[in-house]
C-alpha cells in the first residue's frame, strides 16, 4: 500500500485542569509536524489506540493552569519507513505513541507482532497482552485454591474478565464487582463468576457478607476503595489482598480514604500491590495459557471499538464512565 505522508498533522491534547473529572472539553486538536524517522526509528501508520484507564493519571496532571498534554499511549500501527534494520517496513507494531495518525518512533520501543490469521492484531493490547498478563500474574501471586471464594472487581473488564476465568478453571468459588445489571449478567454468562454484585445498588458491603457465605479468601483489587472497603467486612480472617490497580481513584490525587482500615489488623490480612511488568518470569506461562485457551475458543474477552480520530476523546470519557465493555479501542481507518 503506498502512503501520502503529511508534513503536518492533528493530535489530541489535554489541558491539565487538575479536576478529579475529565471532560470532552478538556480534549482538543491541535496541528503540529511530522518529524522524519531518524536512524534507529520508524515511521508508523496508527491504526489502533490502546483506551486505558490509567492515561487519566497524565491527562490530569497537576493542574498547573494552562499546560497540556499531547496525549499518548499504547498504539498498533503499520511500519510505512524504516531505519532500523530489525523492523521492517510492513511489520505490525505495538508502541507507545501520541493519539495521531501517524508517529514517529524508536525501533528499539516497539514490539513486532507477529501476524496470526486466527485472531486481530488487539489482542495484543488486551487478553494476549498487558491485560492477559496482568490478570495471569495477579492470579499466580493470588495462589487461589481449589474451594476458595475470590471476590474480584471491575470484574467485565479485560483484567477482571480474565481473572474470573482463571479463577474458575483453578476451581474457586467467583464472586465479582460491576457496574450495572448488564455487566453482572455477563460475568456470571460469559466469564465464569458464580455470582456478580451490583456496586450501583445500596448495601453493597452487606450483599457482600450475604454472598461471600463463608467469607472471602482472596480479594482481586481492580478499583479502590468503593470495593475494597466494603469487601473488609466480608473478608476472612489471614485472608489475601491483590492490589493490581486503583481506577477510582487515578483522576484524582485525593488520599484514598478506608472506613474498614482497621479491619487489616484485626483479621491479620496480607496486601499485596504489584506490576504485571516485574514478574517476567510468569509471562511465558501466561502467554502460554491465554493463546491455547483463545486457539480453542474457550477464552471469552470482548472489545469495545470506535472509529475515527476525531471520537477519541469522546471514546475515552465514556470508557471511564464504564460505557461498553471488555478493552476500548479506538480504530483509525
Ligand atoms: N498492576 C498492574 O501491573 C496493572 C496492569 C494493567 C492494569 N492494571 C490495573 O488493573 C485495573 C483493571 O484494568 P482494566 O484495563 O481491566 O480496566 P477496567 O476494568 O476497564 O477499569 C475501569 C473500570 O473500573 C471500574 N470503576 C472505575 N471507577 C469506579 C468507581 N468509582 N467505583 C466502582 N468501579 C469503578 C468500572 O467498572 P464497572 O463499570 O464494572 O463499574 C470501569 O469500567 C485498573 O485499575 C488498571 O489500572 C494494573
Amino acid at each position: 500500500m503506498s502512503y501520502d505522508v503529511p508534513s503536518r498533522l492533528e493530535g489530541w491534547h489535554v489541558r491539565h485542569r487538575g479536576a478529579a473529572s475529565l471532560e470532552v472539553s478538556d480534549f482538543f486538536l491541535r496541528e503540529e509536524n511530522l518529524a522524519q524517522p531518524d536512524e534507529g526509528e520508524v515511521l508508523v501508520r496508527t491504526r489502533w489506540l490502546s483506551l486505558d484507564p490509567y492515561l487519566s493519571f497524565a491527562m490530569i496532571g497537576s493542574g498547573d493552569g494552562g499546560a497540556s498534554w499531547p496525549v499518548q499511549g499504547r498504539i498498533i500501527g503499520e511500519v510505512v519507513q524504516s531505519r532500523a534494520e530489525n523492523v521492517p517496513v510492513g511489520s505490525t507494531v505495538l508502541g507507545t505513541g501520541q493519539w495521531r495518525d501517524w508517529n514517529v518512533l524508536r525501533s528499539a520501543d516497539v514490539d513486532v507482532l507477529p501476524v496470526d490469521p486466527h485472531w486481530p492484531s488487539t489482542v495484543h493490547f488486551g487478553v494476549l497482552g498487558a491485560s492477559g498478563l496482568t490478570a495471569w500474574v495477579g492470579m499466580t501471586l493470588a495462589a487461589v485454591q481449589p474451594g476458595e471464594t475470590i471476590l474480584i472487581s471491575a470484574a467485565t473488564g479485560p483484567v477482571g474478565s480474565v481473572c474470573g476465568q482463571i479463577a474458575r478453571e483453578r476451581g474457586a468459588r467467583v464472586l465479582g464487582i460491576a457496574g450495572g445489571e448488564e455487566k453482572c449478567r455477563l460475568a456470571v454468562s460469559r466469564y465464569g463468576y458464580d455470582d456478580c454484585l451490583d456496586h450501583r445498588l445500596p448495601g453493597l458491603s452487606d450483599r457482600l457478607v450475604a454472598a461471600a457465605q463463608t467469607g472471602i479468601d482472596v480479594l482481586f483489587e481492580n478499583v479502590g476503595a468503593p470495593s475494597l472497603d466494603p469487601a473488609l467486612s466480608a473478608i476472612v480472617e489471614g485472608g489475601r489482598v491483590i492490589l493490581c490497580g486503583l481506577a477510582a481513584h487515578y483522576r484524582t490525587g485525593d488520599p484514598i480514604a478506608l472506613t474498614n482500615f482497621r479491619l487489616i489488623l484485626r483479621k491479620h490480612l496480607t496486601m499485596r500491590g504489584f506490576a504485571w511488568t516485574e514478574h517476567r518470569d510468569m509471562h511465558p506461562a501466561g502467554r502460554a495459557w491465554l493463546t491455547e485457551r483463545l486457539a480453542e475458543g474457550t477464552l471469552a474477552y470482548d472489545e469495545t471499538v470506535s472509529t475515527g480520530l476525531p471520537q477519541a476523546a469522546e471514546a475515552y470519557v465514556a470508557m471511564l464512565s464504564g460505557k461498553g465493555l471488555g478493552k476500548h479501542l479506538l480504530q483509525l481507518p
